[in-house]
C-alpha cells in the first residue's frame, strides 16, 4: 500500500476523533519561505490550519528557513518572504496566542534531534523516497546531503513537538510517513519519548496555476495573497487560454481555461462546470474577467488585514513564538537524551529539576 492510500484509510476515524477530542492533538506543519505565499497556500493548507486552531487543537506553524538551500544555493530574500507568510498566516485567522509561528533556524534544540534520528534511517530508505527524487530531479543539480536527509529533518520539525497531525499535500505524504517510522523505531530502541504522525491530506483537490501546470512562482502562474488587484488582473490575463470561444471544463485538453475555472470556483464555491456553462460561448476574454473578479473579491478582506500588519508586528510575533518553540524543544531534547541514557543533568532550563542527580551537577 502506498503512503496515499494507507492515510486515505486512516483518515475518516482520525477526522471523528480530532471533532470530538481537539485536545489530544497537536498540529505541526508549515512550508519554506521561497517566495510569496499564493492562493494554492490559501487553499489547500493555510485553512486547514485555521480550522484545526479553533476547533482548540495544539497548532504550531514552522517557517521552514533552513530549508530553503535543500534544493537551491541561494536563499532569495529570506527574511522578505519570511516576514510574509507570517502576514498571510495572520490576515488567514492564525490567532499567535493560540498558534506558535517560529522559523527553523532560531530553534537549536529542535535542530539538534536530527542527529539521532539520522541513526534510524538506512542511506537505501532515503534514496528510495520519491519525494526527494522528485525534487532532486526538479532541481537539476546533484542530490545534496541536506535534500537526501529532508525527510529526517522534517521528521525532526514535527517531532520536537510531539506533533500527530500534519495537513500537507499529497507530494508530501512520503515525507510524513518516514517521520512516522522514525518515531516508531526510537521509541522501540530508546522507550517510548514520541507519537506516530499522520499526515492530513485536505478533501479540497490541489489548485492548478493558472496555465494548468502545478502552482508555483518560479513558473509565473500563481496569485500571490500579497498582490494588489491590479497585479492580480495582469497575471491573470496573462493566462495561457485556447482560441476556442466555447467555454468548457476539460482540464486533460484544456489545461488553461480549466485551471482559470478552478481557481473561480476555489473563489466562489462553485463547481467548475456549473460556471462553464453560464459561460457558454463567452470567451476567454469573459471567463479572465471573472477570474480577476472572483479572485480580488475573494482575497480583498484578506489582504486589508494583511496590509495592517507592519514588520514590527510580524517581528514580535515571531520572536513569541520563537520563545514558545524553544521551550517545547528544550523539554523534547531532554526527554530524549534521557531515554538514551544522556541525561547528566547539565542543561539548563531542563525539566529533570534543581535536584537532578546528574554527574555533572555536583
Ligand atoms: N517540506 C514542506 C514543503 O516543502 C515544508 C515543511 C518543512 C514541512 N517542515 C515541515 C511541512 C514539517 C510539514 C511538516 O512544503
Amino acid at each position: 500500500m502506498d503512503s496515499f492510500t494507507a492515510t486515505a484509510a486512516r483518515m475518516t476515524a482520525l477526522r471523528d476523533d480530532i471533532a470530538a477530542h481537539p485536545e489530544r492533538h497537536r498540529m505541526l506543519t508549515g512550508e519554506r519561505p521561497t517566495g510569496p505565499l499564493h492562493l494554492g497556500h490559501l487553499f489547500g493548507t493555510i485553512q486547514e490550519r485555521v480550522r484545526l486552531q479553533d476547533l482548540g487543537v495544539e497548532t504550531h506553524i514552522v517557517v521552514a528557513d533552513y530549508q530553503v538551500i535543500t534544493d537551491r544555493n541561494t536563499l532569495g530574500d529570506v527574511r522578505a518572504h519570511v516576514l510574509g507568510a507570517v502576514r498571510d498566516y495572520l490576515a488567514a485567522g492564525i490567532d499567535p496566542d493560540r498558534t506558535t509561528i517560529f522559523v527553523h533556524s532560531a530553534i537549536p534544540e529542535l535542530n539538534q534531534l536530527i542527529l539521532p534520528f539520522l541513526s534510524l534511517v538506512t542511506e537505501a530508505e532515503l534514496h528510495r523516497n520519491p519525494t526527494v527524487k522528485a525534487e532532486a530531479a526538479v532541481s537539476g543539480r546533484a542530490l545534496s546531503g541536506l535534500l537526501l536527509t529532508y525527510p529526517v529533518h522534517q521528521a525532526a520539525d514535527i517531532l520536537f513537538c510531539k506533533g500527530d497531525l500534519v495537513p500537507v499535500g499529497k507530494d508530501n505524504l512520503p515525507h510524513v510517513e518516514v517521520a512516522r517510522t522514525i518515531a516508531r523505531r526510537f521509541n522501540e530502541r530508546f522507550g517510548e519519548v514520541f507519537p506516530e504522525p499522520e499526515g492530513l491530506i485536505t478533501d479540497a483537490p490541489e489548485l492548478p496555476g493558472l496555465d494548468g501546470r502545478k502552482m508555483s512562482k518560479s513558473y509565473g502562474n500563481a496569485v500571490s495573497l500579497g498582490m494588489s488587484a491590479d497585479e492580480t488582473a495582469a497575471v491573470i490575463r496573462r493566462a495561457r487560454t485556447d482560441s476556442e470561444r466555447g467555454i468548457t471544463y476539460d482540464p486533460g485538453s484544456r489545461p488553461g481555461v480549466s485551471a482559470l475555472l478552478d481557481t473561480v470556483a476555489v473563489c466562489t464555491g462553485e463547481d467548475p462546470r456549473t460556471i462553464a456553462d453560464r459561460l457558454g460561448g463567452a470567451g476567454s476574454a469573459a471567463l479572465k474577467a471573472l477570474a480577476i473578479d472572483a479572485v480580488n473579491g475573494r482575497l480583498s478582506a484578506h489582504r486589508a488585514r494583511r496590509a495592517e500588519i507592519d514588520d514590527e508586528t510580524a517581528t514580535g510575533v515571531l520572536r513569541e513564538g520563537v520563545e514558545r518553540a524553544r521551550e517545547t524543544a528544550r523539554r523534547t531534547l531532554d526527554e530524549v537524551r534521557s531515554a538514551m541514557g544522556m541525561d547528566y543533568g547539565d542543561r539548563r532550563g531542563g525539566t529533570s529539576g534543581e535536584g537532578g542527580s546528574g554527574i555533572l551537577r555536583g
